[in-house]
């Protein structure tokens, strides 16, 4: 659904300046204030927008925007250009009425941008397709072209446009455009030679010497470095904000997409180069002989690249520098140029070429986008003019003349047309109208043009004058002519009051403007009005071998030669501004009156007087007052019914009749006062402000009521339906629910079922077991029955034939016996004779192999001494018995001995030697036998202890051991080392093995030991030998038997030496030195101790006790 709204919605301060109560200038600036503080920088008087230039871009631009502005009333949203642009193209494209859109304002107020906004939002809303696009898009793209060349930096606007514009754009019966024309007035060429300080020269020339390539400029024989070239001040080259290098590429490219063909595009970069080359020669003076000055050109380099680029030749244009040719009708005086003419030479050419550059590029565009069609067509026009302009110095020349001549012009078509539309819409609506006061600027107008006496009549004139003419005679001229006009101001004009006025210099005249006194210095106002171009240098131009150029200056062709003069500028102008006028009278007008909000072109700055000033002498308050004389507000029934219907119970919420009566009913229910409104044919008309607000406050009251109403309502429909989903989605939830109980219910019982199920089945199952294991059972008792019954018949069956059998052998035996006996009976006689003898040997064989058989097999062990053998099993063979024995052991010790080593041999020799010695003479022997021999107890070769020892031993020692050797004087024993060799013995301490004694064999006559357990024996030497000078010695040692043995066997085995004697008894005689000691062995009974003890009794006695053994 649209949603109707208005512009009375949200309406910061009033949108339309028509509301505003109480209406005075103070109001009308806060007003204007107050919007552009919230960025509302549009305000409408009526169908007039006021546009405030915010110097910053505001998102109010924006695709969004445009929809929104698309096809809506004007009064229906809040003030915008855009509304302004819809208004327009809708009733171009509805109501088939041409349309022109006039922007004014001063310099920089938004003009430019204004005209491209509209341009911009009619480019969006019109029709689409692939040759309407290219359509709009030559359109748009004429404007980034014109700029660059038209437009400068000034000190009130970067991008200020320098020329005047006015575009028709055409549109066919749908709405599409078609095409344009545009139409260009008076390029401010004087920038071209010189600009006032902080601006610039026109765009392009920086954006070319920026944004060219090197190529492009060695080309063009132009260097980058700005400060090269006369024309471009450098005290503002750079401006903040512009990129002209990137400008350059986008003018290239709108040059391209409008149509401009390679070759004409560089031809127009040749003519700018021109221009610059054109700044940079200079004259120098030269003196005549006669006296004449002379200009001389002082660096012919710049004007002989100039030549080259346009290919002149040089010597024709340095003299059109420095002569000038005057023609009278069949006459030709030429005459020479001081330095002064020739730099003024040189800045018109400079001025003219790039001026009609200007105007080539306007109709070459004009070329690229005109209409195809010559079918009828609507048309919009858009005018952005310069605006009015005022140097506040005085300095204000000829150009601003014009200008300021142009915008007194619109305010007249503004005044004319707003106030004859109004006028026309009461009598269109059949309302009455009183005239209203307000100042008509007609008579200004009529002072700048009027053909008579007029200022441009007079400066013509002037400049048409035979004699001298100067700035000064015009002054002059107009003095006397216009001295009397009350809005011309001179200090020598007829009006006396300003003879004394000292603002206002002699050389200056001033015009009181609509929008202000505008002081006018006259100086170069005669020069610029004829705007002269000497005849030599137009014809060099021509003759240029430039196809550009020769177009430009057709004048120089010498085959058109025209001596009549051109017209002048201010005539050209006027012609041009009255065209204008009468082109844009015949047009629907929309206005867009610009306000520059400061001077600094600063966001946020609202300067209160600069604005009041503006608002002044656009006449926008008395805009306001003429529009609210009659009727501050209309507006046609149907809206006005449909804004206000719910104020009153018999139109809301619908009425059904007319709309008219509606509204009549709704006034008369509201009891507004007649003398407020009227009604007109199609619209009522509100008189008072205050009207409308009593209607609007009533409107947002019921409003309110009615908000509350639908919320109610609303409220009620949405609980309403809340609570019908809630109970729907309770019914859904219950369901679920009850469905995922039953699940559950389901699958519990399916579960017991299932458990119940199983335990039955087991149970079954069990029982069907049970009663197969009984089953089984039962089987298996039959069997086994069955079994024990076979076997039982089994065994009496063969018991049965068992008996049979024996009885069968019983009677065999029975029969045989008596079958025997029968025989022996018979052969009885026979037998008797051998056969006792026969059996007999038979028997004692039988019984001789079967003792041998059985002794075979259990013959004792082989050892010898196993003592053991068969039980004799008849006494007969008891001699046969023993003697096997004997042999068997006899075989069996042969057998034994014969596995013995040669090593082993020698040690149960020794052993055998030793029983031979000691068996059953000594006590200590039994207990010897399984003692091996082991010799060298103390391991004396391998003991680290014993080196030295072994070392003086030279022979192999047969046995090493501790003894005791018994103190002679105590009987105590010392432990010693014995050694025995093949030789000798040797007895050494034990702990040193220091050798005490070393007795050869030979010197050992015999061993006495005792009968007894002990280890005591004494070695009795030979009288007379050398070892027997201390006497024998009495020793005891563990190992006695073996010790006795060995020393024995080394005797037995020695060829050289006696054999030993070995008395064992238990006293014997030893010989201690002198003395022979009787060694006395008696029994003791056991001790603690258990070893023998040794005593000396006396001299002759030495007692040895040993303990008794059981
Ligand atoms: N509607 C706008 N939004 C943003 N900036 C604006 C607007 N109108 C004007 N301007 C700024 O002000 C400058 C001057 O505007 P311009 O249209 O060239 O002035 P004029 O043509 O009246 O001399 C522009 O360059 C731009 O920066
Ligand atoms: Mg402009």
């Amino acid at each position: 659904m649209e949603v109707k709204t208005s512009l009375l919605d949200n309406m910061i301060g009033v949108g339309d300046m028509v509301l505003l109560e109480p209406l005075t200038a103070d109001s009308f600036l806060e007003n204007l204030r107050n919007r552009f503080d919230h960025n509302e920088i549009y305000t409408y008087i009526g169908s007039v927008v006021i546009s405030l230039n915010p110097y910053r871009s505001l998102p109010i631009y924006t695709p969004d925007k445009v929809e929104e502005y698309r096809n809506r009333n004007f009064y229906e949203l809040s003030p915008h250009i855009y509304a302004l642009a819809d208004e327009a193209y809708r009733s171009l494209r509805d109501q088939d009425k041409d349309q022109c859109i006039l922007i004014t304002g001063e310099s920089g107020a938004g003009k430019t941008e204004a005209s491209k906004l509209v341009m911009s939002y009619v480019a969006a809303v019109c029709g689409k397709g692939q040759e309407v696009n290219k359509v709009k898009e030559q359109l748009l793209q004429s404007n980034p072209v014109l700029e660059a060349f038209g437009n400068a930096k000034t000190v009130r606007n970067d991008n200020s446009s320098r020329f005047g514009k006015y575009m028709d754009i055409e549109f066919d019966f749908k709405g599409d455009p078609l095409g344009g024309v545009i139409s260009n007035y008076l390029l401010e060429k004087s920038r071209v030679v010189k600009q006032p300080r902080g601006e610039r020269n026109f765009h392009i020339f920086y954006q070319l010497l920026s944004g060219a390539s090197d190529e492009t400029l060695k080309k063009l024989k132009l260097e980058r470095d700005f400060s090269k070239y006369n024309y471009l001040s450098l005290d503002s080259a750079a401006v903040n904000g512009l990129d002209d290098a990137a400008n350059f590429r986008t003018v290239r490219n709108a040059m391209q997409i409008v149509g401009f063909m390679e070759d004409e595009l560089h031809s127009v970069l040749e003519l700018v180069a021109a221009v610059l080359k054109l700044g940079n020669i200079e004259f120098k003076h030269e003196s005549r002989c006669n006296g004449i000055d002379e200009s001389r050109i002082k660096d012919k380099n710049d004007l002989k690249e100039m030549c080259e680029l346009l290919g002149i030749e040089q010597s024709v244009l340095e003299r059109a520098f420095s002569y000038r040719t005057v023609e009278a009708k069949l006459e030709k005086m030429s005459t020479t140029l001081n330095v002064a003419q020739a730099y003024c030479a040189r800045d018109a050419l400079a001025k003219n070429l790039y001026s009609r550059l200007f105007s080539w590029l306007v109709t070459r565009i004009n070329e690229s986008i005109k209409a195809q069609t010559k079918a009828r067509h609507k048309v919009m026009g858009v005018l952005d003019i310069y605006g009015f302009e005022i140097f506040e110095d005085g300095d204000n020349s000829f150009e601003q003349f014009v200008i300021n001549y142009c915008n007194e012009k619109l305010q007249q078509i503004f005044i004319e047309l707003t106030l004859r539309e109004e006028q026309e819409e009461y009598v269109r609506e059949g309302i009455e109208w009183t005239n209203i006061e307000y100042f008509n600027n007609a008579i200004i107008c009529d002072l700048i043009e009027n053909n008579q006496n007029g200022i441009l009549a007079m400066l013509d004139e002037e400049c048409l004058r035979p004699g001298t003419v100067t700035d000064e005679t015009f002054l002059d001229k107009l003095n006397t002519i216009c001295g009397e006009h009350q809005h011309f101001e001179s200090r020598l004009s007829k009006n006396s009051k300003f003879l004394t006025d000292h603002s206002l210099p002699h050389n200056c005249f001033r015009i009181q403007h609509y929008a202000g006194k505008v002081l006018y210095r006259v100086e170069g106002f005669v020069d610029k009005n004829n705007d002269l171009l000497y005849r030599d240098l137009s014809q060099a131009m021509f003759k240029a071998n430039h196809n550009l150029m020769k177009q430009l200056f057709p004048e120089g062709n010498p085959a058109k030669v025209n001596l009549k003069r051109p017209p002048t500028a201010g005539f050209q102008f006027k012609a041009s501004v009255g065209t204008l006028m009468k082109n844009l009278q015949t047009k629907n007008p929309n206005y867009i009156r610009c306000i520059k909000p400061n001077d600094k072109k600063t966001p946020h700055i609202f300067t209160d007087s600069l604005v009041r000033h503006q608002v002044s002498y656009l006449g926008l308050m008395e805009n306001v007052r003429v529009r609210r004389a009659g009727y501050a507000f209309r507006q046609p029934y149907e809206p006005c019914l449909e804004r206000y219907k719910m104020l009153c119970r018999r139109t809301w919420p619908h009425w059904r009749g007319p709309a008219r009566e509606g509204v009549e009913v709704l006034m008369g229910d509201l009891q507004v006062p007649h003398e407020e409104f009227s009604y007109g044919r199609s619209k009522i008309f509100i008189r008072n402000p205050r009207t409308l607000f009593f209607l609007e406050e009533r409107r947002r009251q019921c409003l309110r009521d009615l908000a509350t109403l639908i919320q109610k309502i609303y409220r009620g429909w949405k609980c309403c339906s809340r609570f019908l989903l809630l109970k729907k989605s309770q019914v859904v939830v219950a369901a679920w629910y009850r469905r995922y109980a039953q699940q559950k219910k389901y699958q519990q019982i399916k579960s017991a079922t299932t458990v119940v199920q199983s335990y039955t089945r087991g149970w079954q199952a069990r029982k069907l077991l049970r009663e197969l294991k009984y089953q089984k059972k039962c089987e298996k008792a039959a069997t086994t029955i069955a079994a024990y019954w076979h076997g039982t018949q089994a065994r009496r069956e063969l018991r049965r034939l068992k008996e049979e059998a024996r009885r069968r052998h019983a009677v065999a035996v029975i029969w045989a016996y008596w079958k025997g006996l029968k025989v022996r009976r018979e052969y009885r006689k026979f037998f008797r004779a051998n056969a006792g003898k026969k059996i007999y040997n038979f028997a004692i064989q039988r019984i001789a192999q079967k003792y041998f058989l059985g002794l075979k097999s259990s013959l004792p062990s082989m050892s010898p001494i196993d003592k053991s053998w068969p039980v004799r099993p008849y006494v007969f063979l008891d001699g046969v018995h023993s003697e096997l024995r004997r042999i068997f052991h006899l075989w069996r010790c042969k057998k034994y001995r014969s596995e013995f080593t040669s090593e082993k041999k020698a040690v149960f020799e020794e052993k055998l030697e030793a029983s031979e010695l000691f068996k059953d003479k000594k006590t200590l022997y039994p207990s010897s036998v399984n003692q091996p021999f082991k010799g060298d107890y103390l391991e004396i070769s391998k003991n680290p202890k014993y080196q030295k020892l072994s070392s003086t031993v030279d022979e192999k020692v047969l046995l090493a051991d501790v003894v005791n050797k018994i103190n002679r004087a105590n009987g105590k024993g010392t432990a010693r080392i014995f050694l025995l060799t093949k030789k000798n013995f040797i007895l050494a301490d034990q702990k040193t093995g220091q050798v005490k004694a070393s007795v050869p064999l030979p010197d050992v006559t015999s061993v006495s030991v005792s009968t007894q357990s002990d280890g005591f024996f004494a070695l009795k030497l030979r009288e007379g030998s050398a070892s027997a000078v201390k006497g024998d010695f009495l020793l005891s040692s563990e190992h006695l038997i073996e010790l006795i043995t060995k020393l024995h066997h080394v005797g037995v085995t020695a060829a050289d030496q006696e054999q030993l004697n070995v008395d064992i008894s238990d006293e014997f005689l030893v010989q201690f030195k002198q003395d022979k000691v009787c060694v006395k062995f008696i029994q003791t009974p056991p001790k603690n101790g258990n070893g023998a003890s040794c005593k000396r009794r006396n001299n002759r006695l030495l007692e040895v006790s040993v303990p008794l053994t059981v």
